[in-house]
């Protein structure tokens, strides 16, 4: 009976634990979340313009580098990283991006798909 009564108990916390988290996901995809995304967004695609831009175009179509509207399909972030860290091919290291910037960039190319 006890038993019966703590699994309900935990049931009812499980719930409404889950509604509230579902509540705040529903809320912040539309507000917080959507804002926290955008900021990161924006702050990836400032950089992106900042740095990249120049060889590999204003909409990731690319010009003297490879386009990188999909390098999220062949690269994750921590490829696309590397790739700004260390460089690949014919593109020198893009020494000059911050780290924050660099993890911006690559989480913000790594969703283009
Ligand atoms: C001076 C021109 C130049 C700049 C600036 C530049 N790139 Fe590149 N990038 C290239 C070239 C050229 C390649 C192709 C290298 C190769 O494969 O030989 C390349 C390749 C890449 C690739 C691999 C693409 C693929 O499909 O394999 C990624 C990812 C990439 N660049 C990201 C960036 C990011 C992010 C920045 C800004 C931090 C940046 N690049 C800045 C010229 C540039």
């Amino acid at each position: 009976m006890k038993k019966w009564l703590l699994t309900i108990l935990f049931g009812a916390a499980l719930v409404l634990g889950a509604c509230g988290g579902d509540d705040n996901a529903d809320e912040g995809g539309d507000t917080d979340g959507d804002n926290g995304d955008d900021t990161e967004v924006a702050a990836g695609e400032e950089a992106y313009q900042d740095n990249c831009m120049s060889c590999h175009g204003g909409d990731l179509e690319g010009g003297a580098g490879p386009a990188l509207d999909k390098a999220g399909a062949d690269h994750s972030a921590e490829d696309i990283e590397d790739i700004i860290e260390n460089g690949i091919g014919g593109m020198q290291p893009q020494s000059q991006v911050s780290d924050d910037d660099r993890t911006a960039i690559a989480e913000w190319l790594a969703e283009k798909k």
